[in-house]
């Protein structure tokens, strides 16, 4: 089975968020499957693939010229890396502020074209089309390939004007949404079938209270909607190999990871001996309920734990971390930006681990701390509700702690549990052990997306 996957991110060479760890884990799950997946992104001119030849794209004028440059990549096998005049940009979505380039629909509509035309010459079996970014693609083919689209975020939806509409060759009043274009709505309208990343999550977008103002265009596709909760890259996210860690371990050497929290503390310039470590690894936005843990965090001090926040985004929250930071430097350190070495020294040295979401599709990061043995403090919200067990109202199966509902006063009470729970050497034992040892790859979410694909190509 031949597959074009199209994504704009692909972790580690182009990473904002999850999107790009959950396309790369995906592929190489799928690859390992026997799946012959051939991986389509835009040429950001930051990945060192083997190229071995390059093509002009037909795709309408208005996207300018464009071209694919095709070879292979290490790891990910065929890649095809497509560019059009927009695109080429320093950064996948934002300027250097921080804030969305003004041609975003430009830019992801001309790569939406580009990926159709790439249909002609790649003739896969089915196209797999992910986020916002690549919805379009099915307004440019008339008799498009099988294809499943995946829903990563749904809070980013790539609306714009209604002129792009007359730019669509096919199905545009699909895309018609409030007088303007949704490539994401118009995808879920066209595509074959529609993936979000957790059941949780698809289940809560049905709700028109969190269904993001599109409950009633997933719900029109019935059945045809799912949730398959994403993995993590369990080679990458390894404790026991990670070149990041200063001392590595696994699950049968987990006093090892003491080091590694001396030394974190150290680095953030936090006392040693203060009580648990609560780490945070996050983009600052809304979503993930940072203005919750700072409020939560002004309690650290009676709680008796120190936390550390690493996070880049929204200025405010920055603004607002670095405030605490002065007020608490004993209990509170903030690191402002994109850090991948000192994350896995979060996760492979905080004792607990923060994640208070107002919502969150599937969410990696608590897959990745449970995986490295920090222990969740979450909210009961999509992907969260399907990854992680109260300790507290399920004893012999807890694997964190969950907060009832994205409040200050929730996410401090479970915060006090998860305290209380880390004090008790046998509790903490076996909430972390039970979290190391459960299987987070990606061997089940890709054998449920690969059936997926059959069902898809013979229902054709
Ligand atoms: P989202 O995609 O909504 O940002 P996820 O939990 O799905 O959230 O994935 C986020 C990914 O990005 C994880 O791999 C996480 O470790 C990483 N990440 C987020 N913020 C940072 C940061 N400031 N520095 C390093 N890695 C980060
Ligand atoms: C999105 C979601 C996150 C999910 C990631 C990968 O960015 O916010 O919950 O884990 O995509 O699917």
């Amino acid at each position: 089975m031949r597959v074009l996957f199209a994504t704009a991110e692909l972790a580690p060479f182009v990473k904002v968020g999850g999107l790009g760890d959950a396309a790369t884990g995906l592929i190489r799950a799928l690859r390992g499957r026997g799946v012959d997946v051939v991986t389509v992104l835009p040429d950001y001119g930051t990945l060192p693939m083997e190229q071995t030849g390059e093509d002009r794209l037909a795709v309408p004028a208005w996207a300018g010229a464009a071209r694919v440059r095709r070879g292979t990549l290490d790891g990910f096998g065929e890649v095809s890396l497509v560019s059009t005049p927009a695109m080429a940009r320093p950064h996948p979505y934002n300027d250097e502020q921080g804030n969305g380039w003004p041609d975003n629909d430009l830019r992801f509509v001309s790569f939406s074209a580009a990926v159709a035309a790439l249909t002609d010459s790649i003739v896969p079996d089915l196209l797999h089309l992910n986020d916002w970014h690549t919805g379009a693609t099915l307004g440019f083919l008339p008799d498009p390939p099988p294809n499943v689209f995946t829903i990563h975020n749904l809070a980013y939806q790539g609306w714009s004007d209604g002129a792009w509409l007359s730019r669509l060759s096919h199905r545009p009043e699909a895309y018609e949404w409030y007088g303007g274009m949704n490539p994401l709505t118009g995808a879920v309208a066209l595509a074959d079938a529609v993936v979000t990343v957790s059941p949780t999550f698809a289940a809560e977008t049905l709700r028109p209270e969190t269904g993001f103002g599109v409950h009633g265009a997933l719900a029109a596709r019935g059945d045809r909607y799912l949730g398959i909760l994403n993995g993590i890259d369990t080679k990458v996210w390894d404790p026991a190999y990670d070149p990041h860690l200063p001392s590595r371990y696994d699950a049968t050497t987990v006093a090892r990871r003491r080091e590694n929290g001396r030394r974190l503390s150290r680095e953030l310039g936090l006392g040693a001996d203060g009580g648990p470590l609560i780490g945070m690894v996050t983009r600052l936005t809304g979503q993930k309920g940072v203005d919750l843990a700072l409020r939560a965090a002004e309690t650290l001090p009676s709680l008796g734990a120190r936390m550390v926040l690493l996070g880049s985004g929204d200025r405010d929250l920055a603004d607002a971390a670095r405030t605490l930071e002065t007020t608490l430097p004993d209990h509170f350190a903030f690191r402002d930006g994109y850090d991948e070495g000192l994350s896995h020294r979060i996760f492979g040295g905080s004792d607990l681990y923060l994640m208070p979401s107002r919502f969150e599709p599937a969410g990696l990061t608590q897959m990745q701390a449970m995986r490295y043995g920090s222990i969740p403090v979450v909210t009961d919200v999509g992907g969260l509700h399907d990854t992680v067990i109260d300790a507290d109202a399920q004893p012999d199966q807890g694997l964190g702690f969950v907060a009832a509902v994205p409040e200050t006063g929730e996410v401090a009470d479970a915060l006090h549990r998860a305290v209380r729970g880390w004090r008790s050497t046998r509790r903490r034992g076996a909430i972390r052990m039970r979290g190391m040892t459960r299987d987070w790859s990606w061997d089940t979410p890709s054998a449920r997306y690969h059936r997926l694909y059959e069902e898809v190509i013979s229902a054709r």
